[in-house]
């Protein structure tokens, strides 16, 4: 029998294999230990984690939330069934216009009596932007999903002027021309809207207004300034890196934009997209390993832009797009029907990873945007006669709803494997969440064929009561939701522990949330 450098036995298979990427046919079941300190605190989970995005883009907004003529919807022309859907995902704060359609919207375009707006040629994804759904839909909206509003800016073609009066519109009390246009639109108090994003994606020569580092931190500032002597309880989001593709330096990116923005930005927003091209399962399931390489790299630019800085200022990760995104992309993706990933239950454990990094960095990851809400690489996909739920939405809500308050340091001992990218890839990944004396577990099982039996031992606490377990699962790999089909989802049930220690089978390929109260 071989041992593995990690230390867990190989089978005959799997060496005459030469160590496949999955190692098969291990001899007794595969079995982890879990242990968990509730004193051993990352950080405060910031709810702003659990966010989402909304983009002019395909059919998410038109024909997605918002659907004028259809006779499932309200009288603002929302969507009803996909507002209750959106209600059940707990939004903590919604992103908006874009994405890349941000780059060349003039936000003046949507105000004023619908009718009159004016139609514009959409460049990003190429189509005609109707400005039907503007500034007061967008805030409307929120207010009804109770979310929070996130703006973010044109820093494309757009100018510091514009940026500065679309933050004075929304959120000032005085009495000026742009006040008066709002209350002349109907809308006499400000909305008060605290998050702004200092554009989209500056990096990508995708973008429209794509600029060099140098030139997007010098522009940014200045706009940034006036923002913020508009509204000074603002807080800004600053374009870091979307771009990681050979040749290009991420790192120096935020780098040289934190030099001009570390007295102004509040939070580094950074995007990642993930998919599975190759086919294979292990290495897709390992992407959050790189996650949380880039998470703990942009921590240490952060830290070293604000280094020798007076004051007291901090900067935090917003991880303002993230998703899995690779079928519906590339260039043939513009018109309408288009981003429309039809998402499986492999991709739903890409997506409780992903949630497990960030409550795993909550010191430093304060938020999060799922890219995107509804039908463009999204949980909830629509026709004119109904809706959905995608694979990932289930993940997605379990976190969304539970995993609150501390965010606990765990000591995961699993079995592993290697992929093409990655020495070794714990089967068994897993996060921590602790409030108000309730302990919430969230554990991925990698393994794409057999169980994992955790003991999971508590250091300073025992268990007290019944554990709650939902668990998102399907009967494969592949499996994926349609209309009227739904293969994947939550099941729930409850088992017993003993007062220290509660041994539990993760059944393969699931993505597991265990609910208890310690005393
Ligand atoms: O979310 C889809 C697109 O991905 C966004 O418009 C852009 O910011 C990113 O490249």
């Amino acid at each position: 029998m071989k041992i593995s450098r990690r230390g867990f036995a190989l089978s005959a298979a799997a060496v005459a294999a030469g160590a496949p990427a999955i190692l098969r046919g291990q001899q007794g079941p595969l079995k982890a230990r879990l242990k968990v300190d509730t004193e051993r605190v990352v950080g405060d989970i910031d709810p702003m984690i659990y966010g989402n995005f909304i983009e002019h883009l395909g059919r998410c907004i038109d024909g997605g939330i918002f659907e004028e003529k259809s006779p499932l919807s309200d009288s603002n022309g929302f969507r009803k069934d996909v507002l209750d859907a959106v209600k059940k995902l707990n939004v903590t704060q919604l992103r908006w216009p874009g994405g890349n359609f941000s780059s060349n919207y003039h936000w003046t375009d949507g105000i004023g009596a619908r009718d009159q707006r004016p139609p514009r040629l959409e460049m990003a994804w190429g189509t005609v932007e109707s400005n039907r759904f503007g500034t007061h839909e967008f805030l409307n909206y929120v207010e009804k999903t109770g979310s929070q509003p996130y703006i973010c800016a044109n820093f494309g073609t757009g100018t510091w002027l514009e940026a500065q009066q679309w933050v004075e519109y929304c959120n000032s009390s005085e009495d000026t021309a742009m006040t008066r246009l709002r209350k002349q639109n109907g809308r006499a108090e400000p909305w008060k809207v605290k998050l702004w994003g200092l554009g989209n994606e500056m990096d990508g020569p995708w973008q429209m207004g794509h600029r060099s580092a140098e030139e997007y931190g010098k522009f940014a500032l200045e706009g940034a300034k006036l923002m913020k002597w508009t509204d000074p309880s603002i807080k800004l989001v600053a374009a870091g890196s979307s771009n990681y593709q050979p040749g290009s330096d991420w790192t120096a990116w935020n780098r040289t934009i934190l030099q001009y923005l570390n007295q102004h930005a509040d939070y580094l927003s950074l995007h990642m997209y993930v998919g599975n091209t190759a086919d294979d399962y292990g290495d897709f399931l390992a992407n959050s390993l790189l996650l949380d390489q880039r998470t703990k790299t942009a921590e240490g630019i952060i830290d070293a832009s604000l280094s020798g800085q007076p004051g007291n200022r901090k900067i935090y990760i917003a991880w303002d797009e993230w998703n899995v995104w690779y079928r519906a992309r590339g260039n043939s993706q513009r018109g309408r029907r288009i981003l429309e990933e039809h998402y499986n239950l492999e991709d739903a454990l890409v997506v409780a990873t992903f949630l497990n990094s960030f409550v795993n960095h909550a010191h430093i990851v304060k938020m999060a945007n799922m890219a995107q809400l509804v039908n463009v690489i999204a949980p909830i996909f629509t026709n004119d006669q109904g809706m959905y739920l995608q694979t990932i939405f289930y993940p997605l809500q379990l976190f969304a709803m539970n995993a609150k308050g501390k965010s606990l340091e765990l000591f995961v001992d699993s079995p592993k494997y290697k992929t093409p990218r990655f020495d070794e890839v714990p089967y068994i990944d897993a996060s921590a969440a602790y409030e108000n004396g309730s302990l919430v577990l969230n554990v991925v099982n990698r393994h794409k064929t057999q169980a994992i039996e955790v003991d999971i031992e508590l250091e300073d606490k025992q268990y007290s009561g019944p554990v709650a377990v939902s668990e998102v699962n399907g009967p494969d790999i592949k499996s994926e939701n349609d209309f009227g089909k739904t293969t994947v989802k939550t099941g729930e049930r409850t088992v017993a522990a003993d007062q220290r220690r509660l041994r539990y089978s993760f059944p393969a390929h699931s993505f597991t949330q265990l609910k208890v109260k310690l005393v």
